[in-house]
């Protein structure tokens, strides 16, 4: 376990078999929670590559909400197993593996890369394990590949895009060029704003790409300056977003040519950027100055912890244990009951950070997303640039 995180506390209360014997259903259900040994929880984050803070960061929020509880979800202490997938997909099974076969875990929550989260899904299909997804966008996650067992607190790589699009087509974007590393959630990501921006006539007359995770931008930024689109639509995270933005500016490009994108090109990246983002308009499920008691209180909670400021990545990591522990809540911690259990988890309402959601029944968030703009080290919230959007789930059948 790494040292910054906070320790969940191993509280155990104390069985009082009499009296628990004779008390209400609710307490039964707590007292079978107690009797079972703690719940194995496989983390498959990165922990190093390009989106090694977004790794460390779901994993923050997970543990805070653990925390929060008194270290327990459904009345079951919890045990964690941690794998550093490297955001690597060619060893993805491998390492899903270690947490399926080896450690045995009740549950897996991963992960960041979309590619990376499309083995494990696989993975967790055949051997019937739940899998939580805390970011990775993969629209067939919860489309073509979805399963009752399967569920994102994050989003779709279709849903922020095809916002973007949505936006920029209100502001008259006619012509457009698109710029990403070449794997799934990059081709879904500019997909998904295509599709947005069309609604309004407009159309994406390039897509340029670079496979991931490679920063070497130079001849794709003097493609750009070239052809002169109204805007350019770019999808990068982590260290990548961070390389990608800096350069744009540098090439002087952000002064004739807005550079939109899904929030991952500024979240949890602006200290490292910082005058190369300022202003930047993008779409995202969160905004860090969203001033709901939610919000304000998650904010002060992990500042609290970790004596750092959360992002999208620490929110969508705190709500897979609000999902999980929802779930475990319904079946009095016992993870055997998993029908039952996804059902429940099907149904919830999520009182999340970025605002309340709900989950479709392929298992993707229903959910607001925010126009963002990039004001010092925050992205500020503008406006809904669409309300309660629906991943399509092209392909899902239960
Ligand atoms: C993805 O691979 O799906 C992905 C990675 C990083 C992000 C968003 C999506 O910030």
């Amino acid at each position: 376990m790494s040292t910054f995180l906070p320790g969940v506390p191993s509280r155990r209360l104390a069985l009082r078999p009499t009296l628990l014997a004779l008390s209400a259903a609710a307490s039964f259900g707590a007292a079978q929670a107690q009797g079972q040994p703690p719940l194995k929880v496989g983390l498959m984050l990165p922990a190093t590559g390009t989106f090694a803070a977004l790794g460390d960061m779901i994993e923050r929020g997970f543990r805070l909400y653990v925390q929060e509880q008194g270290g327990k979800l459904g009345g079951r202490e919890i045990q964690y197993f941690r794998v550093d997938d490297e955001s690597d997909p060619s060893k993805a099974t491998d390492n899903v593996n270690k947490l399926i076969k080896r450690d045995n875990v009740d549950v897996i929550v991963g992960t960041v890369h979309s590619g990376v989260a499309l083995a494990m899904a696989r993975a967790a299909k055949e051997s019937n394990t739940m899998l939580i997804v805390p970011n990775a966008g993969a629209d067939a996650l919860t489309g073509a590949m979805c399963a009752p067992h399967i569920f994102r607190s994050s989003f779709s790589n279709w849903q922020p895009g095809y916002a973007m699009g949505v936006v920029a087509g209100q502001k008259g974007v006619k012509r457009a060029m698109t710029i990403t590393w070449n794997y799934a959630a990059g081709a879904e990501s500019t997909k998904g704003f295509t599709e947005g921006l069309e609604k309004s006539g407009g159309k994406v007359v390039k897509d340029l790409n670079l496979p991931f995770p490679n920063v070497e931008f130079q001849a794709l930024l003097t493609e750009i300056a070239a052809q002169k689109p109204d805007a350019v639509y770019a999808f990068f995270a982590g260290g990548g977003a961070v390389k990608f933005v800096k350069d744009y500016a540098a090439a002087g490009l952000n002064k004739t040519i807005p550079l939109y994108g899904p929030g991952f090109l500024t979240d949890g990246t602006l200290e490292a950027q910082g005058a190369s983002a300022q202003n930047m308009l993008t779409t995202l499920h969160y905004a860090d100055d969203l001033n709901t008691p939610k919000n304000n209180a998650f904010r002060k909670a992990y500042a609290l912890a970790y004596k750092s400021q959360p992002d999208v990545y620490a929110v969508q990591g705190y709500d897979a244990a609000q999902i999980l522990g929802a779930g475990l809540k319904a079946v009095n911690g016992d993870i055997a009951k998993r029908d039952q259990m996804s059902a429940a988890m099907r149904k919830i309402t999520v009182d999340s950070p970025r605002g309340k959601f709900t989950i479709s029944p392929a298992g993707n968030p229903v959910q607001d997303i925010y126009l963002r703009e990039v004001k010092g080290n925050n992205n500020e919230f503008r406006s809904v640039a669409v309300k309660s959007l629906s991943d399509p789930a092209r392909g899902c059948k239960l």
